[in-house]
């Protein structure tokens, strides 16, 4: 990454875009994001992907839930564990799960996203697994596509909601099932998170509240309208929180000039021993992954016995799971 270590210039503020509107959420075919989802709708997903995980660890066989159903990975963005595990969730549950290779695709011969998508449809996916750079791309595929299901992968700086689940189902654990009182710290580069974007929805319908804080370049526009608090500096964050939550900094997303040096950044807004100290005793530290060890987060603090990251990512399988269940029936019911 290249960065001037001169003081960043004042770029307009950082936001999602109009794309953020998109997050509906009549029709239960798609997930789009968790912004607007009942706490009902939560609160069952949450429980039906705990099942989930306890068949997933119980090395039980492949089950025959998804049989039948055709579901496309269609990630024209870079991604390790969403694809991975949303494919080893697709297989376990027996659907026939099939990967789309956006970058040996003939989308780099002009056709478009939505002439893509329509040839998946055409050739029987019934369920699109959809991760763009463009905020709103999965919404917008949703409203175009005639029969199939849509499920965002992470779109751009708006929701990735799966990873919200994720995030819910593991402090689920760490809370002992009790959301209200709670508070969440999620440090780092808000404006460009859609991580953050979906925890803040997914919390804050439970009752648990979210404080935000990083550098001011990498805090987004609307920031007050997401219903957290935004905290001055990382320590008044973390102090007495139930939970810490890490972000990378998302250079794909930037254009530059927004950070100083990333020793500079590791020092005022790195998580590290000394400031997760200041966490509640039985506190613990999260991570969406990938983690840029030593910036955002301090090594021995990903791998310490406070940190949750690899919990994270087996509850992605699960709550990608519930997910799939759920919109393959709604599928199922409209066809
Ligand atoms: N993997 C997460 C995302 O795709 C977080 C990150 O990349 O930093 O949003
Ligand atoms: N957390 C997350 O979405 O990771 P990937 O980008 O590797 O899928």
């Amino acid at each position: 990454m290249t960065m001037s270590v001169s003081a960043p210039p004042a770029p307009a503020p950082v936001s999602a875009g109009p794309f953020h509107r998109y997050s509906v959420h009549s029709d239960a075919r798609h997930l789009l994001g968790l912004e607007g989802m009942t706490r009902d709708v939560l609160l069952a997903l949450l429980e039906d992907a705990a099942l989930e995980r306890e068949w997933l660890r119980s090395g039980a066989p492949n089950r025959a839930d998804l049989a039948g159903c055709s579901v496309m990975l269609a990630f024209v963005e870079d991604s390790t564990r969403t694809r991975m595990s949303f494919e080893v969730a697709a297989r376990r549950l027996g659907a026939n799960a099939l990967t789309f290779n956006a970058g040996a695709s003939s989308l780099n011969k002009g056709e478009t996203l939505l002439d893509t998508m329509r040839l998946f449809e055409a050739m029987g996916a019934q369920l699109l697994i959809v991760r763009h750079s463009m905020s709103g791309a999965p919404a917008y595929l949703a409203q175009h596509l005639r029969a199939t299901g849509v499920i965002n992968a992470g779109d751009g700086m708006h929701e990735h909601p799966t990873q919200g689940l994720l995030d819910l189902l593991t402090l689920r654990d760490a809370w002992h099932g009790e959301f209200e009182g709670r508070r969440l710290a999620i440090v780092g580069d808000i404006a460009h998170s859609r991580v953050a974007r979906s925890a803040i929805a997914g919390l804050t319908t439970l009752g648990a509240h979210v404080t935000v804080c990083g550098p001011g370049t990498l805090l987004p526009a609307d920031v007050e309208l997401l219903g957290c608090t935004v905290a001055p500096t990382v320590e008044d964050a973390m102090e007495g929180a139930d939970a810490v939550m890490a972000l990378r900094i998302q250079k794909e997303r930037m254009e530059g000039g927004l950070l100083p040096s990333l020793v500079e950044y590791a020092r005022e807004w790195g998580v590290n021993h000394e400031r997760v100290a200041l966490l509640k005793p039985d506190a613990v530290v999260m991570h969406p992954g990938p983690v840029n060890r030593g910036v955002e987060l301090q090594a021995a603090v990903a791998d310490s016995g406070r940190s949750v990251i690899l919990d994270q990512v087996a509850n992605g399988v699960a709550a990608r799971c519930a997910v799939l269940k759920r919109c393959w029936q709604a599928c199922r019911e409209a066809a």
